[in-house]
């Protein structure tokens, strides 16, 4: 089948529909800007059944996502929608670049959650985005933003509630927006360990805690085996209807 697009992680078909999308998920595995490439094995398909879960969840909850189903295992059908290329990054807990461009400390609880843009473009390094440079560059208007913050956060309250029933605490993670052929917003693209950071409350140690791709990232070994504990503690609580 043509493609209509293939991304770092994500391989998009067209359908009979031209409303519907089909999402093919790859194993392929990037990171810094796709400056560093790998495989995860399995990854594909387990990306696709937490997405697929959790957005059904979130569905359930009234936010509006891109989910219609998943045909296959690492299949989704999805509604076509215009994606914002705005990176919807929500933290909880000090990690990653913000320590970097911050110094905090990496596990520093965060006064209120911290929600940030970041502009979709890799050959500019993913900047981190103000208000005003969103608005001037045309990216969202003013009410498009104050819903994508408000949608941000309930979904950052529901997933944190989620993930800690799993044992799991949602350090941080990205989010992508798109408007359908109505203009409405919709959650789009994928929520998995590729996209959040996940420390399993059952371990302490920093680099045992790690349950998402800061293994492939910081080289710190079972890679697979922390997705799959993602998944089967994200299934045993959200069955796939
Ligand atoms: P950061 O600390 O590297 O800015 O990442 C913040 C969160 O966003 C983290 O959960 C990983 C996720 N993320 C992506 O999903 N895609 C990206 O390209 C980047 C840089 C981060």
């Amino acid at each position: 089948m043509e493609k209509i697009y293939e991304g770092k992680a994500k391989i998009l078909y067209p359908t009979d529909d031209k409303d519907i999308l089909l999402t093919q998920f790859k194993d392929d595995a990037t990171a810094f800007n796709a400056q560093k490439r790998g495989t995860i094995k399995g990854k594909g398909e387990i990306n696709c059944q937490i997405s697929s879960a959790l957005f059904q969840w979130l569905e359930s909850k009234g936010i509006a996502t891109h989910f219609i189903d998943q045909p296959a295992p690492r299949q989704m059908r999805v509604r076509a929608v215009k994606i914002i290329p705005v990176e919807v990054v929500v933290r909880n807990i000090a990690a990653g670049s913000l320590c970097r461009q911050t110094g905090l400390a990496e596990g520093i609880v965060l006064p209120f959650p911290l929600v940030e843009f970041y502009l979709k473009n890799d050959e500019l390094g993913d900047p981190l985005l103000t208000r005003d440079r969103l608005l001037v560059l045309e990216l969202a208007t003013t009410e498009q933003l104050k819903q994508l913050r408000s949608f941000a956060l309930k979904i950052n309250t529901y997933l944190t509630e989620f993930f800690a029933s799993c044992q799991i605490t949602l350090v941080d993670f990205k989010l992508e927006f798109g408007l359908d052929t109505q203009g409405n917003l919709l959650l789009a693209d994928e929520i998995s360990p590729d996209t959040c950071r996940l420390w399993d409350q059952q371990k302490n140690d920093p680099s045992d805690r790690v349950l998402d791709k800061d293994r492939f990232r910081r080289d710190l070994g079972e890679v697979e085996t922390a997705y799959q504990e993602v998944q089967q503690r994200v299934l045993e609580k959200l069955v796939i209807g």
